[in-house]
């Protein structure tokens, strides 16, 4: 089918939520893709993040063609081979206790949200008389996004995505962003937990500063708060560690991921830590295609790649890409870990600079007033350069 009537028919049935590129994509290897009049593109977007091993890596092409070969789908109410080994390799590389398999980012923190409101309800409800219970408020950053849910618009600190949909949830507080006051004025006796991306992705590829998180990590230590770390787009080496957190070295009491974990199949996951890995029991929480065979069995792939080497190759990567944007004129300013990456700009917009490299064949995404990339992990040496010279290239046009 031709792109137009590709565009055509998308236009006219799906409903018009996205303000799409005037692309439509056909095919993609590695770290291109094409669309249906051959057009090739270099692609620093990874759908959003989520293709961590480029496009259709073969590998990951035949897990998820032999799983479907066998059994697609069996309902939550049966054990399978591919839910268990991807949970175990999860659990394996984050550290963490336990894990619940959902399908998207927003879905894994709603069900961090419940957890953590049940937890605090388990271990502080007797000291409130009947139904005065209200230690279950949840903190957020200024800036952040948690997703599209009621519960994670709510979560979600930014204003723009407050329009239209109240009456929002009870019990979420925000506080500024690296600001210590802020947070000791958030918090008080009513505080359950605490929910950060530690770089904020849709909010401008912002970073937390190490001051800032030992601060976060101090309180919920001291006063029993849980920690969330929404790993959604941080998680799964796109920041050259396993997890965003590993940086930081701290440890998240519930972490939430999604995106690159599945490699290109719709996936989220909650994973516990030792205070929250029995919360949730039978009847509390459950999600129809959660832990599904096939995309687990996709999951499972992705993350037998993630080793020592995979991660050097992130950070290495993400290095690279800082030094050339650094020396790049027409470039404000740099931030993000490994390969997630803003970049400020001096003079031009970021919508601009992005369909004129759309034009040039380089796909990049913006974030706030930067421009975001999120390239395969798997991006080579030679794609950098081929991508910064067109990005370079057209920020001096
Ligand atoms: C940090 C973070 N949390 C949650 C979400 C929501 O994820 P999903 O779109 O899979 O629901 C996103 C999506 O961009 C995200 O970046």
């Amino acid at each position: 089918m031709k792109s137009e009537r590709i565009k055509d028919l998308e236009n006219t049935y799906v409903a018009d939520t996205y303000a799409r590129y005037d692309v439509a994509l056909v095919k993609g290897l590695g770290a291109r893709c094409w669309d249906a009049e051959g057009k090739e593109y270099l692609d620093f977007t990874s759908g959003i993040g989520v293709n961590a091993l480029g496009y259709s890596d073969p590998g990951w092409v035949h897990a998820i063609e032999n799983q479907a070969s066998k059994i697609q789908h069996t309902s939550n109410l049966f054990y399978t081979e591919p839910c268990a080994l991807a949970a175990e390799k999860m659990i394996k590389l984050s550290g963490m206790c336990n894990m619940f398999f959902c399908n998207s980012g927003a879905e894994a923190n709603e069900g961090a949200i419940k957890t953590a409101r049940k937890y605090s309800l388990l271990n502080y409800g007797e000291q409130y008389p009947p139904d005065a219970f209200d230690r279950y408020e949840i903190i957020t950053l200024d800036g952040s996004f948690h997703g599209r849910t009621i519960a994670t618009i709510t979560a979600t600190g930014q204003d723009s995505f407050h329009k239209y949909f109240s009456p929002f949830l009870q019990g979420f507080r925000y506080c500024k962003a690296n600001d210590i006051n802020s947070l000791h004025e958030t918090v008080t006796e009513k505080t359950c937990a605490i929910m950060i991306e530690f770089i904020q992705g849709e909010g401008g590829v912002n970073d937390l500063t190490q001051e800032f998180v030992d601060e976060i990590a101090r309180v919920c230590r001291l006063k029993d708060i849980l920690l969330i770390a929404d790993e959604v787009q941080t998680g799964v080496a796109r920041t050259g560690e396993f997890m965003a957190y590993n940086h930081f070295d701290v440890k998240p009491d519930i972490v939430t991921a999604a995106k690159g974990m599945g490699g290109g199949l719709p996936i989220g996951g909650i994973l516990f830590g030792e205070k929250t890995k029995n919360v949730l029991g039978h009847g509390d929480h459950g999600s129809t295609f959660g832990g599904n065979p096939v995309v687990c069995a996709g999951a499972d792939y992705v993350l037998s790649k993630i080793d020592g080497d995979f991660l050097s190759h992130v950070r290495q990567s993400g290095e690279y890409f800082k030094q050339r944007l650094e020396a790049m004129d027409g470039v404000s300013g740099v931030s993000g870990i490994g390969l997630m990456i803003g970049v400020g700009l001096k003079d031009k917009t970021p919508a601009a600079v992005v369909n004129a490299c759309l034009k040039s064949g380089l796909l990049l995404l913006t974030a706030k007033d930067k421009l975001r990339l999120l390239p395969p992990l798997i991006i080579s040496r030679a794609e950098i350069d081929e991508g910064l010279d067109i990005l370079e290239k057209t920020l001096k046009e």
